[in-house]
């Protein structure tokens, strides 16, 4: 019979068939899919098992730490976080165009992930012992839409790691590959992996560098970073988490616009807040919040965030408007 209980007892006996005595790395997001994928092979090779986590600087409040404290004490995953804010701005300067931007962050994650992965490779090499497998959360449907081809994934070391070969092979180990988006959640669940990260809207992988319209900076992060964290507390506080599919914060960060707070003149700058109801994100419709939770939003942002003095709702459905501002 298929219950939860017996597809994570027979993905951890496939994943022990599959990677033996030897070792695996795996990239974590922060997202659902790795995070499930991860905990499963935990359970399967205990700590023959590393993740790596790219913190890009483009993520949302609280989400590295979450990883990094909560998942940890869950699952008892082997975690080294990359801190790579810095390089990923640097990157980043004077870059405003959308799809430029979204390939300088894909190019930066993918050099940072692999070197991270080298170091670990190396790391078990001087203990004697190699790492030949590389996690992966694809789900079924990733499967179907990519023809059903599986094996293995080849990395750059770049140089950069005494004694290892330029090229890294990795056989591929994809436990949830049988699963659907809500199999995977009551696997997470049954695994104890916490509520936060088994229920986390959709997040672009560019992460909130794209919902800075504009040039990236350390400053405007912090300032984006503040309002989404402030939108999503009050959409949590009100229950809205699973109704709303996503809730993009934009900030447009080129506009400023006067306002007045206190007795004093403000020229700050416009958040955009971007709730959408979807099934699968190729179609949306605006959602229809609560003026109640709306004005909470507002009042906070505006009174907590001090370069924010106003906050506007898109309500276009996509189509003709994506999800994304970029
Ligand atoms: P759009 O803006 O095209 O977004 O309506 C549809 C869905 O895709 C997400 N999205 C991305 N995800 N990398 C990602 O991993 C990206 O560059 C990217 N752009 C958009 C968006 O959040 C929505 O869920």
């Amino acid at each position: 019979t298929w219950t939860i209980g017996n597809v994570i007892h027979d993905q951890v006996e496939a994943v022990r068939a599959q990677v033996g005595e030897g070792r695996a790395v795996c990239g974590l997001s922060g997202g659902v899919d790795s995070s499930v994928a991860a905990a499963l092979v935990q359970r399967a090779i205990g700590d023959r098992l590393t993740c790596v986590l790219v913190d890009h600087g483009l993520l949302r409040e609280g989400e590295v730490e979450q990883v990094e404290r909560d998942f940890v004490a869950a699952t008892g995953v082997d975690l080294v976080v990359v801190d790579a804010a810095d390089r990923f701005l640097a990157a980043l300067s004077g870059v405003t165009d959308p799809e430029e931007k979204r390939k300088v962050i894909g190019r930066e994650f993918i050099r940072v992930f692999e070197e991270a992965a080298a170091g670990v490779v190396a790391d078990a090499d001087a203990h004697g012992e190699s790492v030949e497998f590389l996690v992966q959360g694809t789900l079924y449907p990733d499967v179907v839409e990519s023809g059903g081809g599986s094996g293995t994934a080849t990395i750059k070391s770049h140089h950069n790691v005494g004694g290892l070969p330029e090229d890294l092979e990795f056989a591929l180990v994809e436990p949830l590959r049988t699963l659907f988006k809500d199999e995977v959640r009551r696997v997470g669940l049954e695994l104890g992996v916490p509520e936060e990260i088994v229920w986390r809207q959709p997040f672009p992988g560019p992460g909130l560098g794209i919902r800075i319209i504009g040039e990236v900076t350390a400053d405007r992060l912090a300032v984006l970073r503040r309002a989404d964290a402030i939108a999503r507390e009050e959409l949590s506080a009100a229950g809205l988490d699973r109704e709303v599919w996503q809730c993009p914060v934009v900030l447009l960060a080129d506009v400023r616009s006067v306002g007045v707070q206190g007795d004093g003149r403000t020229y700050g700058h416009p958040v955009v807040l971007r709730p959408v109801s979807s099934e699968d994100a190729m179609t949306a419709d605006w959602s229809r919040l609560p003026y109640d939770v709306l004005q909470r939003i507002s009042t906070r942002i505006t009174n907590e965030v001090r370069e924010v003095n106003r906050v506007v709702l898109d309500v276009t459905s996509k189509p003709p408007g994506t999800i994304e501002w970029e």
